[in-house]
């Protein structure tokens, strides 16, 4: 083990828009350390395609914006925070246009350029500015070229944040503060110990939980489960949003087929070329992602097929090379070519609705301890989140929380934080164990906390979940701790949050459909599912 302690002012989990913004908005102020478990590009974020919802359109307005939101969260959403993000949003995006974030512009008739607004599913309006089709990869270009050129933040990478470090944990007496974070410095395969006045959670969703995902192998909820080891309190679990269009191929891992496709004229037919959704809502394909899903799911089991089809060649190639170039050019590499052909596409898990309970500033109920972008629920985005309103929702919680932290720091707290201490034997046989756990623990969230939930599958879930969560506890102290172990002790419990939080809701709404209890009931509404531990 290694002994030394590494003190900051600030440290951030995570290197997606959250993590970066916030840095960025306090390393005047202070030594920041951006923790990050692969490299600085790998995000969430990264990956993100549609773009942002934020009202800069002539015929726009905030309350159009509030009301598809809190439409979309089919009634849980909190509506005074809903309207705050939705008016703090063009301030924000302006920010983030000033330090150099590039998005796609149109010709006007008098030959000036605007930005060029997107529309996606649950949206009255054109709101989303995009990037063509890889909105992620330029935010985080442009965020990591202004970290770059900070001499206040250090980014340190291939470094697994394990735990964090709690006054409660360290048996003193008072409020819950969190003073610092163990990590595992995957480089030098050593545990180190970073203490700070604030730290910040920035870590991203947990779509890994699910055998079928849009998300990138580090969505493992680790700062979800993290904060709940530490004491804080987890909100709306149960609502896992499945995004409807992701591409289905045997090869094609995890590739998503933005909403934007929809947005810009694309259709779902079932495998005959009928188009399913007329008879389902008056949106069609542009429904709120929760009825597009359910209704992809029925139409599979109803027809027996294993996917369903989007067809955008109702546009002209020229158009799709031009607005999807990411897309175009990623189904052709699997042989598709989407300007001539449908494409074949499944729900898979995308986004988690749910999180750590915060503030209106992001702060979780450990004192010192933010929770921003995914891995928090803020109350925005209800039992569904409305499509693009994430990368706003991370914009305005990194402002409000850095703002926050500078007007009300921290006193540095004198105490001694004992270095990391587990088991020391390397057993050979982990990584087998490890990757079965992992198989089996997706493949049961699949199949049993998926679209469409009944108690009894989730209880079945539940035991299996308990049975793997044994095993793991038993590596995890006796064993040398790895990354594969410790993502695998995350999504375990994770997976014991969603599920127990779905039990909990005996209605159902947004995302979550049971077949027990079908009907939205009116008492549950406004009321949040929350768990601590
Ligand atoms: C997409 O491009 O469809 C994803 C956008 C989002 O999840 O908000």
């Amino acid at each position: 083990m290694d002994n030394s302690s590494k003190k900051f002012d600030f440290i951030v989990l995570g290197s997606g828009i959250a993590g970066l913004t916030f840095a960025l908005k306090v390393a005047h102020k202070g030594k920041v350390a951006i923790i990050t478990k692969k490299s600085r590009t790998e995000s969430n974020t990264n990956y993100a395609q549609g773009g942002i919802a934020a009202v800069t359109g002539k015929d726009d307005s905030f309350d159009s914006h509030v009301k598809d939101t809190v439409i979309a969260g089919a009634g849980l959403c909190k509506e005074d925070i809903v309207r705050g993000i939705v008016e703090e949003g063009p301030e924000r995006v302006k920010e983030l246009i000033e330090i150099g974030m590039k998005f796609s512009h149109k010709a006007t008739e008098n030959g000036d350029s605007e930005l060029d607004l997107g529309k996606e599913g649950g949206h009255s309006n054109r709101r989303i500015l995009h990037a063509k089709d890889v909105t992620g990869r330029e935010i985080e270009r442009a965020l990591l070229d202004s970290v770059a050129s900070s001499r206040n933040i250090s980014v340190f990478e291939n470094h697994f944040a394990i735990d964090l470090i709690t006054t409660q944990k360290l048996g003193q007496p008072g409020i819950n503060r969190c003073v610092g974070v163990y990590v595992l410095n995957n480089e030098t395969n050593f545990v180190e110990t970073y203490s700070a006045k604030t730290i910040v959670l920035a870590t991203g969703g947990c779509g890994k939980v699910y055998l079928y995902t849009s998300n990138p192998d580090i969505a493992t909820g680790d700062g979800t489960a993290m904060s709940y080891r530490a004491g804080a309190t987890i909100a709306n679990m149960e609502f896992i949003q499945f995004h409807p269009t992701c591409l289905y191929h045997p090869k094609a891992k995890s590739f998503l087929i933005s909403e934007a496709v929809r947005g810009e004229g694309g259709e779902l037919t079932n495998l005959s070329g009928q188009q399913f959704m007329e008879k389902v809502h008056p949106l069609k394909s542009l429904a709120p992602r929760d009825v597009v899903a359910q209704a992809i799911d029925s139409e599979m089991k109803r027809t027996g097929d294993d996917h369903v089809l989007l067809d955008i060649t109702n546009k002209s190639a020229r158009y799709i090379i031009d607005r999807f170039p990411n897309i175009y050019q990623t189904c052709l590499s699997f042989g598709l070519d989407i300007t001539k052909e449908p494409i074949p596409v499944v729900p898979a898990a995308h986004y988690q609705c749910g999180g750590v309970q915060v503030s209106r500033n992001g702060e979780t109920c450990i004192n010192g301890l933010y929770a921003i972008g995914e891995v928090s629920c803020t109350g925005l985005h209800g039992a569904n989140r409305l499509a693009s309103n994430s990368l706003l929702e991370a914009l305005v919680y990194a402002h409000r929380a850095a703002k926050h932290s500078l007007d009300n720091p921290n006193i540095p707290l004198n105490t001694d934080i004992p270095d990391w201490h587990s088991g020391d034997a390397i057993n050979a046989d982990e990584m087998v164990v490890v990757s079965h756990n992992w198989d089996e623990l997706r493949r049961t969230m699949w199949d049993y906390v998926g679209i469409v939930r009944t108690t009894k599958r989730l209880k079945r879930a539940l035991t299996r979940v308990k049975n793997l969560q044994e095993e793991i506890s038993d590596y995890y102290w006796d064993f040398t701790v790895t990354s594969d172990l410790l993502e695998l002790r995350n999504l375990a419990t994770v997976a014991e949050l969603i599920v127990k939080s779905a039990l909990k809701r005996e209605e159902s709404r947004g995302l979550h459909y049971t077949l027990d209890y079908p009907k939205t009931v009116e008492d549950f509404a406004k009321k949040d599912t929350l768990i601590k531990s």
